[in-house]
C-alpha cells in the first residue's frame, strides 16, 4: 500500500484522532482505500487518497470511524458505494483516441476477424471501461466502414448498413452510472479539449449537427449526437471488472484501454482472465500501449505498427 498522505503526529492523535491530521482519520483513511480496492480494483495512492481525504473530511469527526466500517460491510452494487465510485474515477475519454491503434485495428484485427468469423458472419465486439461511450461508438463506426470496404456493408439512405449475412453488435460496459447517462445519449460538444478534439474529417460522418438541450448553453459550444444508423448497433450497461463473470460471451473483439493502469498488478491479471472468459477462441484482446499481458496462458502476443493485441487461445479458463 502506498505510503498515506495523510500522516499523524502523537500530538494531533491526543487531541482529536479523527481530525483531518489524527491517527484514527488516518486509519479510517486507509481502511476505506482498502474497501475501494478490493471492490473496484482501483489502487490506493495519490489522486484516490486525495478525493477519499476530501469526501471524509465532510463527515462529521464524530461519525467518520462508525461510517467507514458500515462502508466496509456493503457490497460494491450498494448504492453507497456507487455514489463514492463516481467521484473516483477517471474518465477522460475521446473518439480516435490512440490513431495509430485504430489504424491497426482497420489493417490488422478487423481482417483477422473477417476471415475466422467467415462461416457464422457474426461479430460480437466489447468496449470494457467504455466512460462516455466514445470508444464503442468508434468500434462501431470503424467495423461498419471495414465491412463496407469489402463489400459486407452498403449505402442506404439512412447511413451503412450490413448485407451478405453479416451482423454486428458492440457493447460498451462501465462502472460509473454517470457517464453511462452520457454515452446512452450518445451526445457530445466541440469543446476544447473535448470527445471530438481528435477526431479525423472522415470520422465525423457518424456524427450530425444538433441543437443544444439547455437553451443557455453557450452559443459557441456545438453538439453533436451519434448518427442513428451508427447507435442502433451499440448498447451500455453497468458492469464492474472485478466481477469474475464477464457480461458477455463469444466477443470476437474486446477493448480494454486505459482503466487496468490503476490497478495491482495481481489485479490486473484477475481482470484479464475473466476477459479471456469473455472472448471466444480467435478473438481479439486489445489493452492499449500501457499495459501488458500478464494472463499469458490464455493469448498469443501479435505485434503490430499500432501497439500489441492478442489472440485468444483456444484453452479452458480454469482459474
Ligand atoms: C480513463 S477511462 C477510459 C475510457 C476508454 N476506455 C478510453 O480508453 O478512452 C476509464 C474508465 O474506467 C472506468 N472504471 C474504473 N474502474 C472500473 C471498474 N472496476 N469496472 C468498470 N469500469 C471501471 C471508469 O469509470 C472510467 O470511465
Amino acid at each position: 500500500m502506498a505510503t498515506p498522505l495523510y500522516s499523524s503526529t502523537a500530538a494531533d492523535s491526543a487531541a482529536d484522532p479523527f481530525s483531518k491530521a489524527g491517527r484514527g482519520f488516518t486509519l479510517a483513511l486507509n481502511s476505506l482505500m482498502s474497501g475501494v480496492e478490493s471492490r473496484f480494483g482501483i489502487k490506493p495512492g495519490g489522486l484516490v487518497e486525495r478525493k477519499l481525504g476530501r469526501i471524509m473530511e465532510a463527515v462529521p469527526a464524530a461519525a467518520v470511524e462508525a461510517w467507514v466500517a458500515s462502508m466496509n460491510t456493503l457490497a460494491a452494487d450498494h448504492p453507497e458505494w456507487q455514489s463514492l465510485v463516481e467521484c473516483l474515477t477517471v474518465h477522460e475519454t475521446y473518439f480516435y483516441r490512440e490513431p495509430e491503434l485504430m489504424e491497426m485495428t482497420r489493417r490488422d484485427i478487423l481482417p483477422h476477424l473477417e476471415q475466422i468469423r467467415q462461416s457464422g458472419r457474426r461479430l460480437r465486439l466489447w468496449s470494457a471501461a467504455c466512460s462516455s461511450g466514445e470508444e464503442a461508438y468508434d468500434l462501431a463506426f470503424l467495423t461498419l466502414k471495414y465491412l463496407q470496404s469489402r463489400q459486407k456493408a452498403m449505402w442506404s439512405e439512412f447511413g451503412v448498413r450490413l448485407t451478405d449475412g453479416w451482423s454486428m453488435s458492440v457493447l460498451g460496459t462501465d462502472i460509473s452510472n454517470q457517464v453511462l447517462r452520457t454515452a446512452r445519449d450518445g451526445v457530445y460538444s466541440n469543446i476544447a479539449m473535448g470527445s471530438i478534439r481528435d477526431m479525423p474529417p472522415e470520422w465525423k460522418e457518424m456524427l450530425e449537427s444538433v441543437p443544444p438541450t439547455d437553451p443557455r448553453a453557450d452559443r459557441s459550444e456545438a453538439f453533436y449526437a451519434v448518427r442513428p444508423w451508427v447507435r442502433s448497433y451499440v448498447n451500455f450497461s453497468r458492469f464492474n471488472l472485478m466481477d469474475s463473470r464477464p457480461p458477455c460471451e463469444d466477443i470476437d473483439l474486446a477493448f480494454c484501454r486505459n482503466v487496468l493502469i490503476y490497478f495491482e498488478d495481481s489485479v490486473k491479471r484477475q481482470v484479464q482472465t475473466m476477459l479471456a472468459r469473455a472472448i471466444a477462441p480467435g478473438g481479439v484482446l486489445v489493452l492499449g500501449s500501457a499495459v501488458r499481458l500478464l494472463a499469458t496462458e490464455y493469448f498469443s502476443s501479435q505485434f503490430g505498427a499500432g501497439g500489441s493485441w492478442y489472440i485468444r487461445n483456444d484453452v479452458k479458463v480454469t482459474a
